[in-house]
C-alpha cells in the first residue's frame, strides 16, 4: 500500500513517452485527430481530485481492500504506463522496490538527523530522464540487532 501511494504521488516517470494517434477518436469534448501527438500526465492524473479522495495526502490505507493496482489496468493508477508500450521491468521494479523498502524498514528503525522534524524534509523532485529528490534523503539508521536471531 505504501509502494503504491508513492508511485501514485511520485511517479518517476510523471509524463508518459509520447504516443501519436493513429485515427480519429474524441476525448471528452475534444476531437483527437490522427497523428495528434498525446502526452499522458500520469502525475497529474495521480492527483485528480475527480479520481482520488484527498488526493494530495500521502494515505496507503486508500489501497487497503482496493483492487487498483499499477499494471496498466487501472487508468487512475500508472506509473509503469499501458498499453502496449507499458513497461517491460514493471515486475523488476516493483520487485526491486518492494524487496529493498521491506528490508530496510525490517533491519533498522529509521530516525531524523539531529533536530529535524517531518516537516523539514523537502519532497521537492527534479526530472531528469526519469523523476527523482531534488536533494538527497538523509536518514539515521538505528539497528534492530535483537532481531538476528
Ligand atoms: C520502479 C521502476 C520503474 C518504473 C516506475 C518504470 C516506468 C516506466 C514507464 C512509465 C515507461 C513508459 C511506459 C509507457 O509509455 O506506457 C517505461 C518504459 C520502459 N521501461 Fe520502465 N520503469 C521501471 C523499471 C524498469 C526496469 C527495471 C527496466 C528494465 C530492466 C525498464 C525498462 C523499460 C523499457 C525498455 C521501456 C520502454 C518500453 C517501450 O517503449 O516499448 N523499466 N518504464
Amino acid at each position: 500500500m505504501v509502494v503504491k501511494e508513492t508511485f501514485r504521488l511520485h511517479p518517476p516517470v510523471p509524463i508518459l513517452p509520447p504516443r501519436e494517434a493513429m485515427r480519429e477518436f474524441k476525448v471528452g469534448e475534444f476531437d483527437i485527430l490522427p497523428k495528434t501527438r498525446i502526452l499522458v500526465n500520469v502525475w497529474a492524473i495521480g492527483r485528480d481530485p475527480n479520481g482520488w479522495e484527498k488526493p494530495n495526502e500521502f494515505y496507503p490505507e486508500r489501497f487497503e481492500g482496493s483492487r487498483i493496482d499499477f499494471r496498466g489496468l487501472d487508468f487512475n493508477l500508472l506509473p509503469f504506463g499501458a498499453g502496449r508500450r507499458i513497461c517491460p521491468g514493471l515486475d523488476t521494479g516493483a520487485t526491486n522496490v518492494e524487496f529493498t523498502l521491506a528490508n530496510m524498514l525490517y533491519w533498522f528503525h529509521w530516525e531524523l538527523p539531529n533536530d529535524m522534524k517531518r516537516e523539514d524534509i523537502s519532497m521537492e523532485e527534479e526530472v531528469g530522464l526519469a523523476c527523482q529528490r531534488r536533494t538527497p534523503l538523509w536518514l539515521v539508521p538505528i539497528s534492530n540487532s535483537s532481531q538476528v536471531e
